[in-house]
This record gives C-alpha cells, structure tokens and sequence, in this order.
C-alpha cells in the first residue's frame, strides 16, 4: 500500500507504543520485515516549547525507514507547529494520535478525548494538513464508549480534513486494551473511506493478521503488543499473506540472541545504566512461554550488565532443552 508517494513494503506496521518503539525496537522489527514504524507518541507542546526529550522522542536514524513520527496534543494551532517540526526528522507521514485513553493525555483533551470532539479533531486534522507537505495520518480509536462509536464517520470527516490515511484500534477509550476487538468497525471504516486504512488490535501471530486483514477488507495492519519480545513476528506475517506459507517459530537459541542484540543496541543507544533496566522488560517478553520461564523473573528484575544477560540466555537455552 502507498501512503502519499511511500510504498510499504509488507503487510504489518510496528505500532506506537510509548515506553517500548524506541530506536532499538523500531530497528529491530524493521529488519523483520516491519512495513513502517512509529515513534513512541510525542508532545506537541513539548515540541514547540523545545523540550529536549521530546525532541528525542521523535529523532531517527537513518536505519529507520519507512518511519511515522506520532504526535499529541489538542490545539490546532500547537498540533501544526509540532508537525512543521515533525517533517525536519525524516519520516515519511506525521501521525496524529486520536486513540490514547491515559489520563495524562486524554484528560488535557487530547489522545482518544478528540473523538468526542469530532469538529475539534477535523479542525486539528486539517491545520496538520495545510501545515506540511508529507501526509498527515490519524490513529484513532473505535469511539470512546459503548454508546458512542463513532470511529467510521469521524474517518469520513478526518479524510475531508486532509487525513492521508488512517488507523482504527478496533477499541473504545472506555476498553482501554481488554476485550476482543471489534474487527467489524474497522471493516465499516474500510467502507466509509477512500483514503488507506489500517487495521489494528490483537494481532498476535500470522494467523491472526490474516483474519484482520481479510474480514475487515483493510489496506495495511498494525500489530503492537504482539510483537513484545517477538519482532520475528512480521517476517511470519508477510510470509502468510503473501505466499500463503507458515514460517516456524525461530528456535530458542536464535531467539536468546536477537534478545541480546537488541538490548546491546538500547545499551548503546541509551547508555548501559538506562539501556539495562529497560532491558528487564524486553527480557520478560522474549522469555514468555519458554519452559521454566516463571524462575527466571527474579534473575531479570535484578539485570545490571550485558554479561548477565548473556548468562540468563544461556540458562534459557538450557531449562528450554530439559
Ligand atoms: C505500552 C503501550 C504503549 C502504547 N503507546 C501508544 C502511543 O504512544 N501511541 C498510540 O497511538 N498508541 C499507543 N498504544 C496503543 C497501540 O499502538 C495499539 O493501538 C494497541 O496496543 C492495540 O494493538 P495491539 O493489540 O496490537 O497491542 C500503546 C499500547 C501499549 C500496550
């Protein structure tokens, strides 16, 4: 699928997650064959007011391509200035973030708190627009509760705005991350639209992005949580859709060391000291379901070095083959 003059190659883009997409994991899920990467979501007022992390938050490298730059906030005017800044990082699309429920977010009128303002989100959408010369994306949710699922014909008013193309995470605000998706919202989305949509929400291995992509009629997918200590993930993805082939689970030892890669890279791209505690997390994930894993956690909590994370890996390796 194209968005504006990019073409995508695959089938499965990295989604935004704050705290997890930094440079390390986009690089890494790009080498799996990832279609595009997001930023972790950006402020835009931390943007314009020149705050450092944010700035940081949103820089990429020239490994990262094709890469979205995300960003929040709930002044039109804020919103376009970010997305000026935004265009100078490289990506190719800037993204606007419609689906956050945290309060943080939410609660100052932005994330998924637009789409109870649909005239606001437009108004938004549109200053994005006219501001830069890349596509302007939104990524939204499927309304912001039960009684109030408005995601396909916010999509229609967003499209007017001058939205490039746009994500649904089959969700309301109110269900946060919990029930099954609502793949059918996405599908009415796909209807309701002319511009390029991506699905997303509970993709967690191949067979799962093929129901997504093929119940809902969507251009493109998006898998976030599914690919938590799994970039491998994407490879399986463009593999099923595309020649219709199962590709097996890598072996453990392959596993064990795309894990300590990557986390060499977050090392050096953070610095050993945060680089080893954000490292636990991503420990946790790539060791989920492997034989013994529940007497590992302890080991992971307390990970300091490179060198201990190498010997874990090994006394995986060895509880996997036991
Ligand atoms: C830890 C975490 C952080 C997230 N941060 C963002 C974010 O910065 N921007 C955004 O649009 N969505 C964010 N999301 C939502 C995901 O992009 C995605 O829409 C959601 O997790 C559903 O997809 P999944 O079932 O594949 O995980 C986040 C989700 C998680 C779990």
């Amino acid at each position: 699928m194209n968005i504006g003059d990019t073409v995508l190659k695959g089938y499965c883009a990295l989604a935004p997650m704050a705290g997890v997409t930094d440079r390390a994991f986009r690089e890494l899920c790009l080498s799996y064959g990832a279609s595009c990467v997001y930023t972790e979501m950006v402020s835009a007022k931390g943007l314009i007011m020149h705050d450092r992390k944010s700035a940081l938050l949103m820089s990429l490298s020239e490994n990262e391509r094709p890469a979205v730059v995300q960003i929040f906030g709930c002044e039109p005017e804020a919103m376009a200035q970010a997305a000026k800044l935004a265009e100078s990082t490289g990506c190719f699309a800037v993204d606007i973030n419609m689906g956050c429920p945290a309060p943080k977010v939410a609660g100052h009128g932005g994330g998924s708190a637009l789409m109870k303002d649909p005239d606001l989100a437009a108004r938004i959408t549109e200053a994005c627009a006219k501001a830069v010369s890349l596509p302007v994306t939104v990524k939204m949710r499927s309304g912001w509760d039960e009684s109030s699922v408005n995601a396909p014909a916010l999509a229609v008013m967003l499209e007017n705005a001058g939205a490039a193309a746009i994500t649904v995470h089959g969700r309301t605000r109110k269900q946060m991350y919990a029930p099954p998706v609502d793949l059918d919202v996405i599908k009415a989305v796909k209807e309701a639209v002319n511009i390029p949509v991506t699905g997303n929400g509970d993709i967690t291995d191949a067979e799962s992005a093929k129901k997504m992509y093929e119940y809902t009629g969507c251009d493109h997918i998006m898998a976030g949580r599914g690919a938590l200590g799994n970039p491998w993930i994407f490879a399986q993805i463009n593999t099923l859709l595309g020649a219709g082939e199962t590709l097996p689970e890598p072996p453990i030892e392959e596993k064990m060391r795309v894990m300590v890669n990557h986390i060499k890279k977050l090392c050096e791209y953070k610095g050993d000291y945060v680089g080893m505690r954000e490292a636990r997390k991503h420990a946790g994930w790539y060791i989920k379901g492997v034989r013994g894993a529940a007497s590992f956690r302890r080991e992971i909590g307390a990970l300091e070095s490179i060198e201990q994370l190498e010997a874990l890996a090994e006394k995986v390796i060895i509880s996997a083959a036991e």
